[in-house]
C-alpha cells in the first residue's frame, strides 16, 4: 500500500516556541517513517506582515537548522523553502480566482490579526488561500497542525471541493487536519487564556523559545502566572488556567497520562515545586535541540544545499499539478 502524503508548514519568523514543537514539529518527526512527507518553511506566509529582510533571511536558515535539529530527516521527508518552488505563488493566484472573498473575511486568525493592525495587507487576507495551495498541490491527505490552524485546513478542504465541483472533477484530494491529542494548544505563561505565540514571544515570561538557554527557561517558568490557591490538578476552570497549562506541558513533554502526572506531583510543596519540575523536564527535552541547531548553523552552505535538494523534489511534484490545474481552467500551457 502506498504511504499517505503529509504536508505541513511553519513560518520562519524566529521565536519558535514550545507550542510549535509540541503542537506541530515533534509530531511531524515522530511519524515520518510511516508517511510520504513534505515540510515547508513558509517564507511567503511570513511576508503577510512586515518583515526585516536581513532577519527573514537569517530566520529562514535558522528554521532549516531547527527542523533538522528536531529530528526531521531529509532522507525521509522533503524539507524545503516555499519561495524556492514557484508553483505555490503561481497556483495561489488560480485558487484566488475560485475562492469567495467572504470565506476569507470569516477566518478568525484574519479577524484577530487585522484588528491589531492599522494597515492590513492584502496578503494577510489571502494567507489561507496560499496555505490551501501548499496542501493541495501535493495531493496531501493529512495536515498535522496545532489547533489554531484547523480552520485554515478546513478552508483548504472547502476550496478543493469547490474546484472539484466547478470543473466536475476529482482533481484535488480533500485533506484532513491532524490535531495532536496533547500539546495542540500550549498557552502563554504570562496569560494562560491566550495561546503561546511567536508574535508575543519577545515579551519576557510569555513563551518558552526552543533556543532559550536553560536559565531563561527556568526563569520564565518560575514567573508563570498561577492562582492564589495551592491545588495541583487538571481543571477547566478559567481561574486555574495557569496550573492547567503547566500540567498540560508536563504531560505533553513526558508523554505520561493524567494519573501518572498527578502522581509525580503528589509530594510537591505548592506551585513553586510544580514550576521547577515542569521547567526541568522541558530543559532536558530542549537542550539537545538547541545544541544541534547551533551546530548546524555553523555550516550555512550545507543547509542551503539540503534546501535546494528539497526544493527540487517539491517542484517535481507541485509544478505538474499546477500545470494540470491551468489546463482544467482553460489556460494554454506552453
Ligand atoms: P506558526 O508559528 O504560526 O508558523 O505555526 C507553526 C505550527 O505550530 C502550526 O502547526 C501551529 O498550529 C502550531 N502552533 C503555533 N502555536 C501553537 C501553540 N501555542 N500550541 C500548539 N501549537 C501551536
Ligand atoms: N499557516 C501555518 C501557520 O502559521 C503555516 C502553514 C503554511 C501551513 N502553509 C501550510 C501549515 C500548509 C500546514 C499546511 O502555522
Amino acid at each position: 500500500m502506498s504511504k499517505k502524503r503529509v504536508f505541513s508548514g511553519i513560518q520562519p519568523t524566529g521565536n519558535t516556541h514550545l507550542g510549535n514543537y509540541l503542537g506541530a514539529i515533534r509530531n511531524w518527526a515522530a511519524r515520518q517513517a510511516e508517511k510520504e512527507n513534505y515540510f515547508c518553511i513558509v517564507d511567503l506566509h511570513s511576508l503577510t506582515v512586515p518583515q526585516n529582510p536581513d532577519e527573514l533571511r537569517y530566520e529562514t536558515r535558522s528554521m532549516a537548522a531547527m527542523l533538522l535539529a528536531c529530528g526531521l530527516d531529509p532522507n525521509q521527508s522533503t524539507i524545503f523553502v516555499q519561495s524556492h518552488v514557484q508553483a505555490h505563488a503561481e497556483g495561489c493566484w488560480l485558487l484566488n480566482c475560485i475562492t469567495p472573498l467572504g470565506w476569507l473575511q470569516r477566518m478568525t486568525q484574519y479577524k484577530d490579526k487585522s484588528a491589531k493592525q492599522e494597515s492590513v495587507l492584502t496578503g494577510l487576507l489571502d494567507y489561507p488561500v496560499l496555505m490551501a495551495g501548499d496542501i493541495l498541490f501535493y495531493d496531501a491527505h493529512e495536515v498535522p497542525v496545532g489547533e489554531d490552524q484547523k480552520q485554515h485546513v478546513e478552508l483548504a478542504r472547502d476550496i478543493a471541493q469547490r474546484f472539484n465541483a466547478l470543473y466536475e472533477t476529482e482533481f484535488f484530494v480533500i485533506p484532513q487536519p491532524i490535531i495532536p491529542a496533547v500539546g495542540a494548544r500550549v498557552m502563554g505563561l504570562d496569560d494562560a487564556t491566550a495561546k503561546m505565540s511567536k508574535s508575543q514571544a519577545d515579551k519576557r515570561g510569555h513563551a518558552i523559545r526552543i533556543l532559550d538557554d536553560p536559565k531563561e527557561i527556568m526563569h520564565s517558568f518560575k514567573r508563570a502566572v498561577t492562582d492564589s490557591g495551592n491545588e495541583i490538578a487538571f481543571s477547566s476552570d478559567p481561574e486555574k488556567a495557569g496550573v492547567n497549562n503547566l500540567l498540560g506541558i508536563y504531560k505533553a513533554v513526558t508523554g505520561k497520562d493524567e494519573t501518572a502526572v498527578l502522581a509525580d506531583f503528589a509530594d510537591a510543596r505548592g506551585y513553586g515545586d510544580l514550576k521547577k519540575r515542569v521547567a526541568e523536564v522541558t530543559i532536558e527535552m530542549l537542550t539537545p535541540i538547541r545544541e544541534r541547531h547551533d551546530y548546524l548553523m555553523q555550516d550555512p552552505a550545507e543547509l542551503d544545499r539540503l534546501m535546494a535538494v528539497g526544493a527540487q523534489h517539491a517542484r517535481s511534484v507541485s509544478q505538474p499539478k499546477v500545470d494540470d490545474m491551468k489546463r482544467i481552467m482553460g489556460l494554454v500551457v506552453p
